[in-house]
């Protein structure tokens, strides 16, 4: 059984790069220090090897991170509070958008610079910029150690070890990830819990980079999904969030016949579990099961992250997105029927290539048709080898900002509005931390995931309470404790 206490490491995240995010969001009112998990001191012997990891990225990134972390703490090395202590620093990377990458080369450059002046310092690249660029990396950065694709993060302790040994470590063979039993027991969080059911994409979207990087799909079976939970639910955390870039394929090609509606029922039975989310749902695949286990599985959040990516037929298209955007609002007619207060989220990408003006304003339009609770906006870049990098990237940046900038005012005004309607409710919260922009006061997510400040008293901190919504900011509900 899982320590209930926070174990070692630093699963520094880099709050910037948090998806990459243009997502309109306010200030931070997220919980304060919620992922950095500090170092049992005791657990760490003298003589090791201080590492230092940081993450870029989706969640699946942030789930490999514990993993990494986890296994490199089981095999005896040590945990460095920030990168100046570290002797090895892990970048645990993103692909998504060339804005992603930018990032951490800069990072590493700055690195770079520092190692010359303190020789012994170790960097390794790991992640999907790993697998996108292989050994090409060693020759953009000179001072790079140990190049480890996601597919490859089984092995790090025996990778870090011939790195130690003076190699250069190039590991990106194994896209196809292995099956190595239980994963380490070692968890950022105490209450809330990332739990992988799929891995990979085979959607290819013409846009996109992670099928590329992370493979082809593949689903977890469910007795390995199960068993987690319960692990997950004996140490005392009361939410999971299913994670896959598609968890409504979730099942193809198993041998067994399972759906993702059957995974949700089986984690809805495990005792101790009381919230369930997942992310992501592809249109395509979304539909009236799905709909069916979140109106009738009690732990199941009526919440729903559902890309639309653009409101034009002609580009949904080019993206090769298998849906209309009539068909894309039939789902979510019927999802909102189905699962009254259901709240929906979603991701677009604006200056696609080819997208005119009327194009534009279709997803425009779409958005304020459908009033998501809230959008992540990006501006598109080209990834080869995904397929729209042979068209021309044709939106000059000036009208992808200015189209990325009005969107997000847009849905700031909607996700003002869906807000004010929910002052002088009841809601449900599981209590994240204190509010980092108040000391007094704490911060969660509602059911329908909107993020909600109240005052109390910090032992409520990973319990599920109700409030009452007193007032609302654009993105932050404002509410009072009920007695
Ligand atoms: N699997 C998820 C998406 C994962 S990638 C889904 O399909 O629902 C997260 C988001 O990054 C995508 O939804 C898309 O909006 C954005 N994205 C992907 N490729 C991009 C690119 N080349 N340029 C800009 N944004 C991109
Ligand atoms: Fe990328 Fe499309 Fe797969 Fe999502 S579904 S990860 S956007 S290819
Ligand atoms: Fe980025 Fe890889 Fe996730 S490309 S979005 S970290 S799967």
């Amino acid at each position: 059984m899982m320590a209930k206490k926070q174990k070692i490491v630093i699963l520094q995240r880099d709050e910037d790069d948090l998806l990459d995010t243009d997502e309109v969001k306010e200030p931070a009112a997220g919980p304060a220090g919620k992922t950095e998990a500090s170092l049992a001191k005791e657990q760490v012997q003298p003589k090791d090897v201080k590492v230092f990891l940081r993450t870029f990225g989706c969640q699946m990134n942030e789930r490999d991170s514990e993993i990494i972390a986890g296994l490199l703490m089981d095999h005896g090395f040590g945990v460095a509070e920030s990168q100046d202590e570290a002797e090895v620093v892990l970048f645990n990377t993103c692909s998504v958008r060339e804005h992603a990458e930018e990032r951490v080369a800069g990072n590493i450059e700055k690195l770079s610079s520092l190692k010359d002046k303190k020789p012994g310092k170790m960097i390794g690249i790991l992640g999907c910029m790993s697998q996108r660029h292989g050994e090409s990396l060693f020759s953009r950065f000179p001072s790079l150690d140990m190049v480890v694709g996601p597919g490859n993060i089984y092995d790090m302790p025996e990778l870090l070890r011939e790195a130690l040994d003076g190699k250069k470590v190039l590991a990106v063979d194994k896209l196809k990830r292995p099956k190595k039993g239980t994963d380490p027991a070692y968890r950022s969080g105490v209450f809330s819990a990332y739990v992988n059911v799929m891995y990979g994409c085979d959607n290819y979207c013409s846009y996109c980079i992670v099928p590329y990087v992370r493979g082809r799909e593949v689903s977890r079976p469910k007795k390995d999904i199960v068993k987690e939970v319960k692990s997950l639910a004996d140490a005392g955390f009361k939410e999971v969030i299913l994670l896959g870039q598609n968890v409504n394929s979730y099942g193809k090609g198993q041998t067994q016949k399972v759906d993702f509606p059957e995974i949700l029922e089986a984690v809805n039975d495990i005792k101790g579990i009381e919230r369930i989310r997942f992310t992501t749902s592809h249109p395509k695949d979304a539909g009236k099961p799905l709909f069916k286990a979140m109106r009738d599985l009690p732990k199941v959040c009526e919440h729903m992250h559902m890309c639309l990516q653009s409101g034009s037929n002609k580009i949904l298209d080019l993206m090769n997105r298998k849906y209309t955007l009539d068909e894309y609002m039939k789902k979510v007619d019927t999802l909102r029927e189905m699962v009254p207060g259901v709240g929906i989220s979603t991701d677009i990408l604006v200056g696609f290539p080819s997208e005119k003006e009327s194009d534009y304003v279709a997803t425009r339009m779409a958005m304020e048709d459908i009033k998501f609770n809230s959008s992540f906006i990006f501006k598109y870049s080209p990834r080869p080898p995904a397929l729209s990098s042979t068209l021309i990237d044709d939106v000059p940046e000036k009208i992808k900002v200015e189209r990325n900038r009005e969107l997000l005012e847009i849905q700031k005004e909607i996700s003002y509005e869906i807000n004010k309607k929910m002052v002088s409710s009841s809601q449900e919260v599981l209590v994240e931390g204190p509010s980092r922009m108040s000391k007094d006061e704490l911060v969660g997510k509602t059911r329908d995931n909107t993020s909600c400040v109240f005052k109390g008293p910090s032992d409520l901190i990973g319990k599920v309470v109700k409030v009452t919504v007193k007032g609302t900011s654009p993105f932050t509900l404002k509410s009072e404790l009920e007695t």
